[in-house]
């Protein structure tokens, strides 16, 4: 099922110092198994409108490509947990968005977050090729530097925090990323350096692309409850936008060429 539903049982801890201050807490599924699961709340002041919609379109198009990331959930918050909560702010954040919210699976012990400075093995570029490709076609500039939104453990990655993703959306000029420039915010992209120069390989990830077919992001959209749409992120301008990006992902794959 496209983002099972689990219901929060008990809360740990907030993740590091994320900005949307992210809540490990155990959930529970219907056939009543326990589950830790990462947890943004749609009412907290940082999440952006639209962000929770454009985390869960974004992983439900990274499982269809085959790309590392967490399974995701729709967790259920009832009144009785969020006054369990123990921090007072926190607890006032977590009553309000009482309902559906985004979640992911907390990965196994062991992994780390990317290092600014890492190099990455030569049996990794495969995938980091495929993870910049995905942040070109997702329009998420937010896996930088500074914010590396990704985590390895061995020749494992893992991505994470597409809340940023369908950034275009918000600008007054969105440039399409088949067109000049349209992904010209790459040249940021924490893997961009290591990169460069290097050969494209990106048959694997456009036939998977070209299978998603209309039907199949409709079944996205459907997915994702409706309270998570913003005022211009919204899950048919999403459903537009990636209909024209698999129609033209050969001119993408150009632009990309360009940036490397
Ligand atoms: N699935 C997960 N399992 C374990 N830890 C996670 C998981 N997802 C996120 N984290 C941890 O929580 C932190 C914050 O997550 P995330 O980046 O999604 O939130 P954020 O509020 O947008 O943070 P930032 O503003 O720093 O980007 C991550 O840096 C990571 O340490
Ligand atoms: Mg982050």
């Amino acid at each position: 099922m496209m983002l099972e539903l689990l219901t929060a049982i008990r809360f740990e801890k907030v993740m590091g110092s994320g900005r949307t201050q992210p809540c490990l807490l155990v959930c529970e599924n219907e056939a009543g198994e326990e589950v830790e699961v990462v947890t943004k709340m749609r009412s907290h002041p940082q999440i952006m409108p639209g962000g929770l919609l454009a985390e869960a379109v974004a992983s439900l198009l990274a499982l269809d490509l085959d790309l590392p990331v967490q399974t995701p959930y729709r967790i259920a918050i009832e009144k009785a947990f969020a006054a369990t909560v123990p921090d007072a702010a926190l607890r006032t954040v977590i009553q309000k968005s009482e309902g559906l919210n985004f979640g992911c699976a907390k990965w196994a012990p062991g992994y780390t977050i990317w290092p600014r400075d890492k190099t990455p093995s030569r049996d990794m570029k495969q995938g980091l090729m495929e993870v910049f490709a995905f942040d070109g076609l997702i329009q998420n500039p937010d896996r930088r530097q500074t914010n590396p939104n990704c985590a390895f453990l061995g020749n494992n990655l893992l991505i994470f925090d597409h809340e940023s993703a369908f950034s275009h959306f918000l600008s007054i000029r969105p440039v399409a990323p088949w067109d000049a420039g349209g992904l010209a915010f790459l040249k940021d992209h924490i893997f961009c350096q290591a990169l460069r120069g290097g050969n494209l390989a990106l048959d694997r990830f456009q036939g998977a692309l070209e299978a998603i077919d209309e039907p199949r992001l409709d079944a996205y959209i459907a997915a994702v409850p409706a309270e998570w749409n913003g005022q211009t992120t919204t899950g048919q301008k999403i459903k537009t936008y990636l209909t024209g990006c698999i129609a033209n992902f050969q001119r993408i794959r150009l632009q990309l060429e360009t940036l490397l």
